[in-house]
């Protein structure tokens, strides 16, 4: 059975992952990491997508490739999920893209629905989760929550920090969803932000510090 929780380990993933933490890093700076990171995030997400061949004409002969044989739907998380819709979605063409739209509350961190726009078809579609922080899990909940009352049943959740907390509180209320991350952090802090961290996703990525 496929691992209910995949840590991405590269060198390449490290050195984005500090590039991203250290908070010098400026705002330009931090988007290109968060892409460069994201490519290499969903080499591991997508990798065990079915395929079907194809006969494919090369300039001196005809051969036989594969190609991706499932609808793929992005629904990034607003607003920090955007940051990983380009790289990830680069790689499927013909892939679609929903949007829930989420805001933790700054006092109680409990997320509020703002938006919601899904593609039609989610049922025999696999789902792909982005969001950039993992934190309580309440984002991640919701949004799968709102994917499963529109009947989507294969769901991955791609995120770039986790919290223990969270990863626990997803898998208690979906079991179902496998999480791909390229950081397991310590904790969440009194303010339920992951320490160490990288600071408000959001803001850093959007330049709205
Ligand atoms: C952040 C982040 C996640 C959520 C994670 O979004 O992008 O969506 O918090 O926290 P949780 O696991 O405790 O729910 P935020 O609410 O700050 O909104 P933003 O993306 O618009 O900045
Ligand atoms: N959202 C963020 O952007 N960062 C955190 O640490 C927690 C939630």
């Amino acid at each position: 059975m496929a691992d209910a929780v995949s840590v991405v380990e590269h060198p390449l993933v490290e050195n984005a992952l500090v590039a991203l933490r250290s908070v010098g890093t400026g705002t330009d700076e931090f988007r290109r990491h968060a892409r460069l990171l994201t490519l290499i995030l969903a080499f591991h997400v997508l990798r065990d997508l079915p395929t079907r061949q194809v006969r494919v004409e090369t300039p001196l002969e005809e051969t036989e490739g594969h190609v991706i044989d499932r609808s793929v739907i992005f629904v990034p998380v607003l607003r920090a999920g955007l940051a990983m819709l380009d790289a990830m979605s680069d790689f499927v063409p013909g892939s679609k893209v929903g949007f829930v739209g989420l805001e933790r509350d700054e006092k109680t961190a409990i997320a509020h629905s703002y938006y919601q726009k899904l593609p039609a078809q989610l049922e025999n579609a696999e789902t792909i989760i982005l969001d950039p922080m993992l934190a309580t899990g309440g984002s991640a909940i919701a949004t799968a929550d709102l994917l499963k009352e529109s009947r989507a049943s294969r769901i991955r959740l791609a995120c770039i920090v986790a919290a223990p907390e969270g990863i626990a509180a997803l898998r208690a209320k979906h079991p179902d969803v496998r999480i791909f991350t390229a950081a397991i952090d310590d904790s969440l802090n009194e303010r339920k932000f992951i320490v160490p961290g990288l600071g408000d996703f959001g803001d850093r990525y959007f330049g709205t510090t």
